[in-house]
């Protein structure tokens, strides 16, 4: 019988996670104090995260354990399963194999909870009592409100205004775990304050609300930040994917030419494609790629700086591929790859050649999802529809050229929250967005006074 699905079982689960740092030879440039231009050292993050995550953050430890008590949170989803996509392969008629890990069996739909998790319960071991977010899609508030009701911290999220909007049933989720949702920009913070005066209209983006989760943490002693993508500790955690994949694919008698992702913030992308490149970097050939909005193409048509994680600067100088921190995306369905920036980690990997990265529009991106719900019956959330768009594409280059390839994507969640965008892109309402060059000139213009990367 032809095999469809790769189970480990819970003893499989990852003791440890891998950290890429440790393998590229000490080159990443450091995130810095907007005020002094100088390194930020574990006391400037003091206010916002709790010393277990800032320890993690600038680690070059290879490995590092994984506690016991994350590790029994992660028994309630982990291991995902792997699996072949049979039926996608014979409608493309492609000579590729085709695999996918599953992270929307996840209690939240998403790979989110792998770190979120690991987040509360460090939070929860240094005595924090409340913690506060933003959330794009809902995937990343659902994901904290899940591990924060798990850990019995309060949790507060600032949904981005037009996901809060357009999807009221994450909002509802939330707050079944017991979290306090607001729209973003909202009146609850000074930095949320100041936008609304600006622009009452804004559709608001990740980056205002980060600048809204920040300074509610930073202005309350028992309260701390959580971010859901772009920093060491997050790419961390998320490489219990990746990990386990490794030994699935094993179990597949295969090994991945291709591994892809999409790309928000860049932690489910890294959390799969890490320990691969762990072989890459050891000599193994694989590719990589990255797979972002062509609304807001950060990789593929930003540039490589110091800029701001959030829209009012209150966060570190961060070395990464920018659009620039008041760059406002256009409203696109995925809204978990709104985001400005990215991880300066894969921001280093593309800058190194190590990874590669390309950009769809949404419809070509929603026509690929439909794809694969008819053949593999999953659904996909939006922005897990961009790997697949890559997939389908890597796939029929496989058939044009008349050679296998093993291909492996993340399945970051499932769309079950993202009907409303099925039914535009069905009813032939969903509009592609072409983002004008002057556009992405006109919102670096805001970085003139930052430092630059020699
Ligand atoms: C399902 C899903 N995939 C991907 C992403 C993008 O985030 P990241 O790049 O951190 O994986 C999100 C963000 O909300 C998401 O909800």
């Amino acid at each position: 019988m032809k095999r469809t699905k790769y189970f480990l079982d819970e003893r499989d689960i990852p003791k440890q996670w891998y950290n890429i740092v440790a393998d590229l030879d000490g080159t990443l440039l450091p995130v810095l104090h907007p005020g002094t231009g100088k390194p930020v050292g574990p006391q400037d993050l003091v206010p916002i995260f709790p010393m277990a995550l800032i320890e993690q953050e600038v680690s070059r430890d290879r490995f590092i354990d994984i506690p016991e008590e994350v590790i029994e949170a992660y028994t309630l989803w982990r291991p995902t399963p792997l699996y072949r996509a049979r039926n996608l392969e014979a409608r493309l008629k492609t000579p590729a194999r085709i695999y996918y890990k599953h992270e929307g069996v996840s209690p939240t739909g998403s790979h989110k909870p792998n770190t979120a998790i690991a987040q509360a319960y460090y939070n929860k071991r240094e005595g924090i009592k409340r913690l506060t977010t933003e959330t794009g899609a809902g995937q990343w508030g659902s994901a904290l409100s899940f591990a924060c009701n798990a850990f019995d911290l309060e949790c507060k999220v600032y949904m981005v205004r037009v996901s809060y909007e357009q999807k009221p049933y994450r909002r509802i989720m939330m707050e079944s775990w017991g979290a306090a949702v607001v729209p973003s920009p909202s009146t609850d913070t000074t930095a949320g304050r100041k936008i609304l005066e600006a622009d009452p209209e804004t559709s608001g983006s990740l980056g205002i609300a980060i600048s809204e989760a920040v300074n509610d943490a930073a202005t309350d002693e028992s309260t701390k930040y959580s971010l859901g993508s772009v920093l060491n500790h997050v790419l961390l955690h998320q490489t219990v994917i990746g990990l386990e994949a490794h030994k699935q694919m094993d179990m597949a008698g295969d090994y991945p030419d291709v591994v892809i992702g999409c790309v928000g913030g860049g932690s489910n992308f890294s959390g799969l494609v890490f320990p691969f490149l762990r072989d890459k970097i050891e000599g193994r050939h694989v590719r990589a790629v990255a797979v972002e909005p062509a609304a807001c193409p950060t990789l593929t048509r930003g540039i490589f700086t110091y800029d701001f994680g959030d829209a009012a600067e209150l966060t570190p100088l961060i070395p990464m591929f920018t659009l620039g921190h008041k760059f406002v995306p256009a409203t696109i369905h995925a809204g978990g790859l709104r985001y400005h920036g990215d991880s300066p980690l894969l921001s280093e990997l593309v800058r190194k050649g190590l990874a590669e990265a390309r950009a769809y529009h949404q419809n070509e991106v929603f026509d690929a999802a439909l794809t694969f719900a008819r053949t593999e019956g999953i659904l996909p959330a939006p922005e897990t529809a961009h790997a697949i768009k890559a997939v389908v594409d890597e796939a029929l280059v496989a058939k044009e050229e008349g050679r296998e390839k093993v291909i492996l994507f993340n399945l970051s969640g499932h769309g079950h929250f993202d009907l409303a965008a099925y039914d535009a892109y069905i009813q032939g309402e969903l509009a592609d967005y072409e983002l004008p060059e002057a556009e992405i000139t006109g919102a670096l213009e805001d970085l003139a006074g930052l430092p630059k990367v020699e």
